[in-house]
């Protein structure tokens, strides 16, 4: 097996985005495009040599080409061992989990998370450090240097791995180790909750769940935790089985595209209980009967009921939650007396905060929520948390949220997306919203008044590292904010996601429908932005 030196030219398009570099399956297709950005990230890291690396990926159509070039490449490289998920699939937390566990040099994962797989849809590959955790804003931007500067790759000549059993084999001078994720990961949730509890109340039969793994990464995980191990009845995870083109559908476990799901939740007879994860198994979206519980409210729940859970019964350090997410768990953070922190979009700014012990719990309003036992939002871990609520509080899911926003009132939030616009035509909304920010500190808008408008920048308490033009903010005196950025993941024109929040702390208004209570800072953000005469849509395309 000898090594080969490949001449190559850069792409100009290797730019990672909120979570590393997503593009069509033709694009990653394209002679060197992969190879390209796989020898970026070695030529940007040190001192890998003979260490391991992890490897693995949501399942979706190219995962298993992708994964053999890639282990020809670090073998090639000089990395000493690869942990390799059994498949080629590692769910994004479990691969943190076994970087972790391990504590391996870095990770590979190879996932484009939500976004619809199969030949025509898309791809993505990004690279997590030693924590476990998405590569900081330094390393990609390195990574990204270096992608502008290649000019060959390094690939070992050699026949193809077997992924699929269990074992050791040798790759060159390096070894790759493929490995049963689903054990390690079930047994650090093991560690964090009550099973026997949560066991018990399932056993009961009284209480019904549903998970839909939606054709994606976790169905493997939620049948050995939910099924096997908590005892809930066969059947009880749908579309357990892992596709590469999820099944034609689109992997987000919201509202509109985990339909199956939430018509069973609002059918009859529904169960107590549902619950959704995404493609490669980051994100969760929790459901009661009947009822839906927002990402950012979901957040606020799991902060206040914490030490309710045996793996953070000692109370939390700190939160920190993304600058788009509702301001609900700030709420919590102020009654515990602990600190809140405020980060761009994106998990790899929780990095620092969880390794430092300034926060413990972290989450997006993305359907994003995790803790410091990995480096990742965690889909299934949310809902062994949410599980493990219940099952002490013996409330329905309703009851609870309806209880939190009596005691800490109720924060109406709503993000509008309006995907694939015309990028240039985005931008231009953009800066024109930016050159408006200094008329509009302490404008009124009818009922309105705002007290801040700004870009919003971000230091890192830790290294010091600061991130500009993150997202632009109107706050208003009020507690309501209205927020506009554009999305860092899609692969086809530009998203706009415009972010509403308003804040209602008297019980008597908090049953009012979300759109509705929103009505008047929805049209105040089309008024401010002229979002419809530059986008020329008339209507958003997801409403979450
Ligand atoms: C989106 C979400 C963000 C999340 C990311 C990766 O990024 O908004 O919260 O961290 O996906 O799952 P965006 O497309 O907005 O840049
Ligand atoms: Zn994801």
């Amino acid at each position: 097996m000898s090594i080969k030196t490949v001449s190559t030219q850069p792409f100009a398009d290797q730019k990672p985005g909120t979570s590393g570099l997503r593009k069509r399956v033709k694009a990653f297709q394209q002679q060197n495009y992969l190879e390209n950005f796989v020898q970026s990230i070695f030529n940007s890291i040190k001192g890998y040599q003979g260490k391991t690396l992890v490897l693995g990926g949501d399942g979706r159509y190219y995962n298993r080409q992708a994964i053999q070039i890639i282990l020809k490449m670090a073998a090639a490289n000089g990395f000493g061992k690869v942990l390799l998920g059994q498949g080629g699939i590692l769910s994004t937390p479990a691969a943190s989990c076994v970087i972790r566990k391990n504590q391996a040099f870095g990770g590979i994962i190879l996932s484009a998370s939500h976004n619809p797989g199969g030949p025509d849809n898309d791809f993505g590959i990004k690279y997590n450090i030693s924590n476990g955790g998405p590569a900081p804003e330094k390393v990609t931007n390195a990574i990204y240097t270096q992608t502008q500067e290649i000019t060959n790759y390094q690939i070992l000549d050699a026949e193809d791995v077997n992924l699929d059993d269990l074992g050791t084999w040798q790759l060159g001078s390096m070894a790759v180790e493929v490995i049963n994720s689903v054990a390690d990961y079930a047994d650090l949730m093991a560690s964090i909750f009550n099973f026997e509890l949560i066991r018990n109340f399932i056993a009961g039969g009284k209480f019904k769940m549903c998970i839909d793994s939606m054709h994606a990464v976790t169905g493997p995980y939620a049948i050995e935790i939910f099924e096997s191990r908590l005892g809930a009845p066969i059947g009880t995870v749908q579309n357990a089985t892992p596709l590469e083109d999820f099944g034609g559908g689109h992997p987000d476990p919201n509202l509109v595209y985990a339909h199956e799901l939430v018509d069973i939740l609002y059918g009859e007879n529904a169960p107590d209980f549902g619950a959704a994860s995404d493609g490669d198994g980051d994100r969760n979206m929790i459901l009661g009967r009947k009822f839906f519980v927002t990402p950012s409210d979901s957040l606020a729940i799991l902060a206040a009921n914490a030490k309710l859970v045996p793996g953070y019964s000692s109370g939390l350090a700190g939160v920190a939650r993304s600058m788009p997410t509702s301001q609900a768990v700030d709420r919590v953070a102020a009654e515990l007396e602990i600190d809140c922190y405020e980060t761009p979009t994106g998990w790899k700014f929780f990095g620092n905060l969880l390794d430092v012990g300034k926060a413990t719990l972290c989450g997006e309003e993305s359907f994003g929520t995790g803790s410091n036992h990995v480096r990742e939002k965690d889909g299934l871990w949310a809902v062994l948390f949410w599980l493990n609520i219940l099952a002490v509080k013996q409330q329905s899911v309703e009851e609870i949220v309806q209880e939190h926003w009596r005691t800490y009132g109720r924060n109406y939030y709503s993000r509008h997306d309006y995907e694939e616009v015309n990028s240039e035509k985005a931008n231009t909304l953009m800066a024109n919203l930016r050159s408006l920010l200094p008329t509009i500190a302490g404008k009124q808008f009818g009922k309105y008044q705002v007290d801040y408008a700004d870009d919003f920048s971000y230091t890192d308490t830790v290294d010091d590292s600061v991130s500009e033009k993150q997202g632009i903010r109107i706050g208003f005196t009020d507690g309501s904010r209205i927020v506009f950025r554009l999305s860092g993941t899609g692969t086809q024109g530009a998203t706009l996601r415009i972010y509403l929040e308003s804040y209602e702390p008297d019980i008597t208004n908090q049953g009012t429908d979300t759109q509705q209570a929103l009505d008047d800072l929805i049209a105040l953000s089309d008024e401010i932005a002229q979002v419809r005469q530059f986008t020329g849509r008339e209507k958003p395309t997801v409403i979450t």
